[in-house]
């Protein structure tokens, strides 16, 4: 390579790229990254109104954003939405999973309720999603896979155990299409957000008590925004991140230097 190439203009152009939980939050700056830097982009989520709101926000700043109404636990919702994309498109160079719930709950407070519809959303959603883009990926011989995992896939935060248990799911469901997916030029990674203000995190900023405890847990010294996780998202997505497969990168002001 020459060291021109190093340099990459619109990293995304031409290429497609579905945002999976792009409504709102990290996803949004993420979707909102991919298009700004030249991707076709498509957006889904749940939440069709928020969402709505997103694809006009971004499409002020002239990019082309096509959004799908989709509930990642419905295998058959993700298959229709997958299939939209290739009609649409014909390809799909990057899926990043980012759909996710979580709600703080003592353990021997925790329901099956809770645990199915964390589990359902965070983990089995990542798999059914997976699931329906890579046969895509690989007929193109090329594509990258990027999941939202958390610094809790490593690090087990009380009152979150089916949270904590399906962002370490998310991560090992990564590495293993890393090393399934490898040889099919499919780079498969993780993305694992310290505290980041989004709605998710609301009630627990809102808790005097968390946060004087979470302030001196971050180097930083500050709670993230959702733009600080787009760009190392954008990051795994890029042609820079060609020999980068398996890892789980850590964003969160060092909280677990
Ligand atoms: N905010 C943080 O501090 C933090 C930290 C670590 C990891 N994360 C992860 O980042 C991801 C995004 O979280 P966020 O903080 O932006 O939260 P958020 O609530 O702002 O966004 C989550 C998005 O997922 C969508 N979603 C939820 N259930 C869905 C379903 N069944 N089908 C389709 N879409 C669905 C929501 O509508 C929303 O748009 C999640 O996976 C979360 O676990 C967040």
């Amino acid at each position: 390579m020459k060291i021109d190439d190093a340099y990459i203009p619109d990293r995304f152009r031409n290429q497609v790229a579905l945002v999976v939980g792009g409504a709102q939050g990290i996803g949004r700056a993420i979707a909102a990254r991919l298009a700004r830097e030249g991707a076709q982009l498509v957006v889904a989520d749940i939440d069709r109104s928020t969402m709505a709101h997103t694809s006009k926000e971004i499409a002020k700043q002239g990019a082309g954003v096509r959004t799908i109404v989709c509930d990642v636990r419905s295998r058959r919702q993700v298959e229709r939405m997958v299939q939209r994309v290739i009609q649409w498109y014909h390809r799909i160079d990057i899926l990043m999973y980012v759909a996710g719930v979580g709600k703080g709950v003592p353990f021997l407070k925790t329901n099956e309720k809770l645990w199915d519809w964390t589990l359902d959303t965070n983990l089995k959603g990542a798999f059914l999603v997976s699931k329906a883009v890579v046969p895509r990926m690989v007929q193109q011989g090329r594509g990258k896979l990027v999941f939202m995992a958390s610094t809790n896939t490593w690090d087990a935060e009380a009152e979150l155990a089916p949270y904590n248990a399906s962002k370490a799911g998310v991560f090992l469901l990564a590495k293993t299409l890393a090393r399934e997916l490898g040889p099919h030029g499919i780079n498969s990674n993780a993305v694992g957000p310290g505290l980041i203000r989004t709605r998710l995190t609301e009630p627990f900023l809102k808790d005097p008590k968390f946060m004087s405890k979470y302030q001196n847990l971050i180097p930083l010294g500050r709670i993230g925004a959702p733009e600080d996780i787009a760009g190392p998202a954008t990051f795994l997505a890029s042609r820079d991140a060609d020999y980068v497969n398996g890892v789980l990168l850590f964003v969160d002001g060092g909280q677990l230097a």
